[in-house]
Formats: structure tokens, sequence, C-alpha cells
């Protein structure tokens, strides 16, 4: 797990970098938790980070940036058009994602806007390993339907396969036979599949896909907002690639992908986003989109200074001190937490530490959101905010009823180089307890529901008074102390 060998201790993740810059934080009481959370509709989404003590809720522009990304935002060539800071940035998406043609855009999502709309036909399937929230938004909304074509190992939460991102190729080549080449958009493949649990794909199984995509003529589109994590993955797990570097497995995977689009704002701690290509004829279908929703073409909507630390960020990627630091610190909570009986989601993946919410929250029916009822209990409990990645994440059927998530998860996401040690050992005693107090925790339904993306901005309450409940029993259990 570690680069270096301890004398005594029992070995723990150890942070190559030091904090010299640092936000204050503040530890609210529980009675001012639960103010708090009812306010914000039961969604943590919708908390003031005025209430909240250690943020985990994303790791999306909340990683830390080097100073080598700070000074770099400090020469930013600040131009409409024909910026340097562009041209920075396309060496280095050339150079690390080796892809010749790049589009900038605002973030994530607004590159699967151009793609969608420049490949998808009504009608058409996307098969893909698994899902993500705002890339199945884009492709429905251009008239696509997507097929999840995961490995049977996949949505088994307590798993040792280390693999589970990996796309079941039988059900691959069927799927194709199935609707025939020309009804399929593209394959999506999703590096380090973000919503079972930031579980990576391996070389080999990417490998397959593309024979299969060149059988069939179709192309590939990868999605690589955490790439530099599941390429990690693929050094520690995947025999033949542990003696490469990071930069080998990066160039490996994006060389098998005929378009490579990411949210910088988790791929190299910035913010913005992209779509990388070495194919000049889909470039040129999506060139036209750029300046129509994004801004032109050398800003996308990204501001000057982020672009310069972009740039910076991407070569960041191939540093397995900088890279490392998120999944061992996962592995770290994950393995401590299930030391303790508590359902994690194993092995530990990428992005944060999650857990298993149906497990945990056995007694509440899946139609109450065990996930976002056990998310708003943790915040209650902890002052932690963590993501609902569950039923309250999915959508509802044709006819208005709700699509149970194939998982309930709480997510706690751990940006990179944020929190400390100690931090994580806090969350972890916290958990602890409201798994020991479990019983108490009840569920939530909706009182506002938005019509796309209704995790942002919706709102619950809980059945019961569960919540007081917890909060008294949490004064009971710590007395006066936070
Ligand atoms: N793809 C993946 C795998 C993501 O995790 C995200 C964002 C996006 C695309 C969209 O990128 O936010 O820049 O528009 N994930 C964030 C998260 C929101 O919290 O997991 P974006």
């Amino acid at each position: 797990m570690n680069p270096i060998t301890f004398y005594r201790s029992e070995p723990f993740p150890i942070e190559f970098h030091k904090a010299r810059i640092v936000q204050k934080l503040h530890l609210v009481p529980v009675e001012r938790r639960l103010a708090a959370i009812c306010q914000a509709g039961f969604n943590t989404f919708k908390l003031s980070t005025r209430d909240v003590f250690l943020d985990m809720l994303t790791d999306s522009g909340t990683n830390a940036m080097s100073d080598n990304q700070l000074a770099a935002m400090m020469q930013a060539d600040d131009a409409y058009a024909g910026s340097q800071s562009f041209e920075k940035l396309l060496k280095a998406v050339q150079e690390v994602l080796g892809k010749t043609f790049f589009l900038p855009t605002h973030q994530g999502r607004a590159a699967e806007h151009i793609i969608c709309k420049t490949l998808i036909k009504p009608g058409q399937i996307v098969p893909m390993n698994y899902h993500f929230t705002t890339a199945l938004a884009h492709i429905t909304e251009v008239g696509g339907h997507i097929e999840e074509l995961l490995c049977d190992h996949a949505l088994i939460l307590q798993s040792a396969h280390p693999f589970k991102g990996n796309i079941d190729t039988d059900k691959l080549e069927h799927s194709i036979q199935h609707h025939s080449p020309e009804n399929i958009a593209f394959i999506r493949m999703e590096a380090s599949t973000n919503l079972i649990g930031g579980q990576p794909f391996s070389l080999e199984n990417l490998t397959q896909v593309r024979r299969i995509a060149n059988q069939h003529d179709l192309k590939i589109v990868l999605d690589a907002s955490l790439l530099g994590e599941n390429a990690f993955l693929i050094q520690q797990r995947e025999a033949a690639w542990q003696h490469k570097s990071l930069g080998d497995i990066i160039q490996a995977v994006t060389s098998l992908a005929d378009i490579v689009y990411f949210s910088a704002r988790k791929l190299s701690s910035s913010r913005g986003g992209g779509i990388a290509t070495n194919d000049k004829d889909t470039y040129l279908k999506m060139e036209p989109l750029i300046p129509l929703y994004e801004g032109f073409l050398t800003y996308g909507g990204i501001s000057v200074k982020e672009i310069e630390a972009m740039a910076v960020g991407l070569y960041e990627t191939l540093d397995p001190d900088n890279i490392r630091q998120n999944p061992d610190f996962i592995a770290f909570m994950v393995n401590g937490c299930s030391h303790k009986g508590i359902p994690m989601v194993t092995p530990p993946g990428v992005l944060g530490a999650h857990v298993d919410a149906m497990t945990f929250c056995e007694h509440i029916p899946q139609s109450q959101y065990p996930a976002g009822a056990l998310a708003s209990a943790f915040y209650l409990c902890s002052g932690v905010r963590g993501m609902e990645r569950g039923s309250v994440s999915s959508v509802r059927d044709e006819n208005g009823d709700d699509i149970p998530a194939d998982v309930e998860l709480l997510r706690l996401a751990l940006p990179r180089r944020v929190f400390t040690l100690s931090q994580i050992k806090y969350a972890m005693d916290r958990l602890e307890w409201l798994f020991d107090n479990r019983h108490l925790i009840g569920g939530l339904r909706f009182t506002y529901e938005p019509p796309v993306l209704r995790f942002f901005m919706g709102s619950l309450e809980p059945v019961s008074d569960w919540p007081q409940k917890l909060a008294a029993r949490f004064r009971k259990d710590f007395g006066n102390s936070l």
C-alpha cells in the first residue's frame, strides 16, 4: 500500500506534500446541524459550507491545487483568441493524453453535451460500462438510450474483484448483434466508474472492447475524468502493467479510445473540461458547437488562469506521489471501517469511500431512499457532508415511477490532498457510532422534485421524527462535546 516501510507501526498512508495555505474549519453543535439539514430539505447539496465541518461531498473542483499550478495561474495570457495559455494546454493534452486535437469546454458535462449532440441520432443506443448522471441526462436529452453492460461482479458491493468497472464483453457483442451496429452511436467507457464506487476497468478489458469496436466499425468514447486514479489502480492490480509508469498506462488507455473527454475539475485539480481526439472528421463536426455553447476555441468558457492550472495539472497526473494520495487514503478508510463491520464497497476504489446504505440501513425500504437518509444522518452526527449516490440520484420512468438505483451508496469523497489522516479518523469514528445506532435512522420522501438531475436541488422530508431522536441520542452519548 505504501511507498515506505514502517518500523513498528501498522502501515498507514502518508502525505507526500505539505500544507502551506490553510482554511479554518468550524464544527457547529448537533442542534445547529439538525436545523441545517432540515432547512436543506435533507439534501446535502443544499447545506451551506458554514455548517459543514469536513466537506466530503465531491472531489469536483475541490482537490487541492499545487504551488506550480498557482504559479502558472499568475502567468495567464488573457486573450479572447489565440491565447498562449491555450497553446500550453494543447501541448499538455497532446503529451499526456496522446491526442492531437482538443476542444475546451467549461466543464465535463459540457463535453458530454457536445459529444452527444454530434454523435447520437434519436433512438440510437450507447452501450457502456455504467452511466454517470450527467452523461445519462445528455444522452437521453438527444433521444439516445443507454445500455449498461457491467461485468457480473460489479454490483456485488463487498467483493475482491480488482476491476469491477469492466464491461462484460460477451454482453457487448450480444448488444451489438441485437441492435445492429448502425443503431449504436458509440461505446462509452468510464474510467473508475463513479456511481458504483469509483471502480476501475483493466487495460485487458479495454483492449477487448477495442477489438469488438473495430470489428463493427464503432467508436469508443472514454470518460477520462478519473483516469489518473484508474491508471494507478491498473499499475497496482494488473500484473502486466505493474512496472510501467503512470504516463505509459494513461497513454495505453487513451490510445484505445477514439474520443477522450474529461472534467478538469476532477482530472487536473482545476476547472473546465475538454474533448480530445485524433479523428479530424469528428473534431471538425464538434468544433462549430464550441463557440456556440462554450466560448471561443482557445478558452471554451474556462478562465485563462484555470487553463494554465489545467495544463500543469495534466502533467501532475503522471506523478504517483500526487495520484496515489486519494486511493491510499480511501483504502485506509474503507479497510478500517470494514474491519469494524461497517458495510463498505470493496475493494476500495477511487474518488471516495463508499458505504453500502442498503445493508447499513437494512430496515429502510429502498422506496424511502436509504442512501439519502444515511447521508443526512451522517451529517447530523458528524458535520461531515457526504453525497447520496442511490435512488435519489436516479430518474423516473415514463409512468412517473421511481427507477430504483442498482446500488444505494453514501459517498464520502476524499478530494486529493485536502484532508489529513486525523480528519479521516474522526469521520471513521463517527461512522462507527452511527453504525451502532443505525436502528434510529429512518426513511425520507420527496417534497419537491425537479424534472432533471433531481438530486441537485430536490427537497425531502423524514417519514417520522427520527432526526430529532438521533440528535438526542448523540447528546446523550457525547454530552456537551461537539
Ligand atoms: N464524468 C464523471 C465520471 C464525473 O464524475 C463527472 C462529475 C462528470 C463526468 C461531469 O463533470 O462536473 O465537470 O460537469 N462528477 C462530479 C462528482 C460532479 O461529484 O462526482 P462536470
